[in-house]
Parts: structure tokens; C-alpha cells; sequence
């Protein structure tokens, strides 16, 4: 099996993602051997490319949230109370930042949640985040229809950001304590 070997530890390369052996002249009695090497080295590239996968989704949470956002719970409030003025995001809502604001500015990294419990409803539907990456705000919102639904993207972008100029003044953010 050492040709297995040989095949697998660099199986990144393109002969190993084809799922092919080089042409060894075999013996009769090492065909089966042959089709059983290329499964092996099939398998190990099969594994290989499900490991990059669970490592790209790895980021999103089980609820559809990024997992940039885990520990938001925790975050401090930088509403006083819960809140529901009318707007672009109504219902009851709260807003939590990863980090305090330095000076004027919030720095990199921050994470801002806004969860919205809809008009009518008891559990948070909709969870509108801002995040600071090198010295820019992202802005994305998602939605679920029920507390045990997965989120799923509702907005992001410049529409957010087109509004949030308003608020330039405090780094973009309107709420403040
Ligand atoms: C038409 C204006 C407008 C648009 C569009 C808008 N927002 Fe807001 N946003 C506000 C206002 C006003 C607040 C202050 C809290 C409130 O009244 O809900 C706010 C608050 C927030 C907060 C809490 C931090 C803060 O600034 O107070 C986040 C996070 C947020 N918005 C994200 C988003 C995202 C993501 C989008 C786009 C999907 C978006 N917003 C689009 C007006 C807007």
C-alpha cells in the first residue's frame, strides 16, 4: 500500500482531486489492488474537501447568525431601556456593542447588534448588526419568522449605510446612552 501512501499525503494536488493513479505498469494480480488504491486515495480527497468545507461554514452559526456576533447577550446595552421608536426597524429593540467607544470613534473590530422584537410577536425576529473592519462599518440585517427558525439575510449595504449618515456625527451609531 505504499503507493496509497504516497498518494494520499499529497493528495492537494491535481492528480489526487482527479481521482486518478499514474499509469504503473501493474501485473494482473495488482489491477484489484489498483482499483482499491484509487478508491483509498478518492476517499482521502472526498475527506480532504468536506474538511474545507465545515471549516468555510464553521463561521456561521446553527442559527444563521455569523459567529462574529456569539456573546452579543452579554454585551453592554448602549440603550438606556428597550425602546421602540418608529423607523426603519420597528418593535421593541436593544442595542448591544462588543466594544466601548474610544473618544469619538468605535474601533476596529466592534461589534454592534440591534435586536427587534416585532410588533406582535414575543421573540426576536429581526438582528441588525453593524461591524467595524479596518476602519468601516458593515452593516447586515437578518430575519426569522419564529424563535426556532434559522435567520436568514434580510438586507445589508449601502441601503443601511445610505441612512446612517445621519448619525456621522457619533461614528454612524444613533443610539447612544
Ligand atoms: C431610514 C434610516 C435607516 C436605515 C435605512 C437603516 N437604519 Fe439602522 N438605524 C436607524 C435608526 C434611526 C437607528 C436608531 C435606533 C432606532 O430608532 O431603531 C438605527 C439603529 C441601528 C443599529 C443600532 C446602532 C445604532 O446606530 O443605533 C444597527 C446595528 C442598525 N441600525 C443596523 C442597520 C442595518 C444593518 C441596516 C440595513 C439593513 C439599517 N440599519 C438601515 C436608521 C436606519
Amino acid at each position: 500500500m505504499d503507493i496509497a501512501n504516497e498518494e494520499v499525503s499529497p493528495s492537494r494536488s491535481p492528480r489526487a482531486s482527479r481521482c486518478e493513479l499514474p499509469n504503473l505498469p501493474l501485473s494482473g494480480t495488482m489491477r484489484g489492488m489498483r482499483a482499491r488504491i484509487v478508491a483509498v486515495v478518492c476517499l482521502a480527497a472526498v475527506a480532504l474537501s468536506a474538511v474545507a468545507v465545515v471549516t468555510a461554514t464553521a463561521k456561521t452559526r446553527r442559527d444563521g447568525l455569523p459567529a462574529y456576533v456569539t456573546g452579543w447577550e452579554r454585551w453592554p446595552k448602549i440603550n438606556r431601556k428597550p425602546f421602540s421608536t418608529p423607523g426603519p426597524h420597528s418593535g421593541v429593540k436593544n442595542v448591544y456593542a462588543s466594544k466601548q467607544k474610544r473618544g469619538a470613534t468605535y474601533p476596529n473590530g466592534t461589534v454592534i447588534v440591534k435586536t427587534i422584537i416585532k410588533p406582535g410577536t414575543r421573540f426576536v425576529g429581526q438582528f441588525a448588526v453593524m461591524r467595524k473592519v479596518n476602519g468601516r462599518w458593515q452593516y447586515i440585517e437578518w430575519e426569522r419568522p419564529s424563535p426556532r427558525a434559522r435567520y436568514a439575510l434580510l438586507a445589508k449595504g449601502q441601503l443601511c449605510q445610505s441612512c446612517h449618515m445621519q448619525a456621522r456625527a457619533n461614528d454612524y451609531v444613533f443610539t447612544k446612552r
